[in-house]
């Protein structure tokens, strides 16, 4: 593994899975965590639950709930993401969606929405044609973001794979895959954070904004934007 000097251990949020308790997805997603854990990184994860938590994301309110303003500052201070979806109906789930669009927050920040930050891509789906069809349409919602989808994404047929618990999966090979969307979401996080730490160190003033959160320093100047 690639190893990079870095001034802290950066953050891999965590994004996905379904209303069930004992969501593939969500579970899938913690594998890939954990092997972000494993290249270096904090993790935090926002599950099915707390998805279900957050209203139907509403621009024209200005108003927003504790919950998407935990899930928006989370993701301000992320350094990568891995975002879960299953496929429902040959799309990203309208859960997982609506926390993607509750980013558009995220618009007129210095860093907008994902820029600067790698991001984990996993599909769950009962066969191949929907895991290899909504994997493209979430990265393409990841490039929308500014986002860096991993060279690698996992798509994952849960027709055949199954996960019969929080840390239990039937296929080997499926671990593995999943450790590698999160390893490569660390070591992107990993280098972007070393490679931009220097530079910023000497030409930010120590209370900026970005400052106190680290290395994520930010070379443009803060943008109003929207996804493309
Ligand atoms: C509303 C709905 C729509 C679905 N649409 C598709 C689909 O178009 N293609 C497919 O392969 N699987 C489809 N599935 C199956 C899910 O993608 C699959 O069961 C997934 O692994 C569920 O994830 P979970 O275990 O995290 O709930 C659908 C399931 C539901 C509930």
């Amino acid at each position: 593994m690639t190893s990079f000097h870095h001034p802290r251990r950066p953050l891999v949020v965590g994004i996905g899975g379904t209303t069930r308790a004992a969501s593939s997805t969500e579970r899938a997603l913690g594998f890939a965590l954990r092997g972000a854990e494993a290249a270096g990184a904090r993790t935090r994860l926002f599950g099915g639950t707390f998805l279900h938590s957050l209203p139907h994301y509403a621009p024209e309110h200005s108003e927003r709930t504790d919950e998407q303003l935990e899930l928006i500052e989370a993701v301000r201070h992320a350094d990568a993401l891995i975002i879960a979806t299953p496929g429902y109906h040959g799309g990203v789930s309208g859960l997982v969606k609506n926390a993607l669009d509750t980013l558009e927050e995220l618009r007129a920040d210095e860093r907008p929405y994902l820029d600067g930050r790698a991001v984990g891509c996993i599909v769950t789906a009962y066969g191949w044609q929907a895991a290899g069809s909504v994997l493209t349409s979430l990265r393409a919602i990841v490039h929308a973001l500014r986002g860096w989808p991993t060279p690698f994404g996992a798509g994952i047929n849960t027709l055949e794979t199954r996960f019969d618990s929080v840390d239990t999966c039937s296929d080997a090979k499926v671990v593995d895959q999943l450790a590698t969307v999160g390893q490569q979401a660390a070591q992107f996080a990993l280098a972007f954070t070393a490679q931009r730490a220097p530079a910023a160190n000497a030409t930010n003033a120590p209370n900026s904004t970005n400052a106190a959160h680290g290395a994520n320093q930010q070379t443009q100047p803060a943008r109003k934007l929207h996804a493309v």
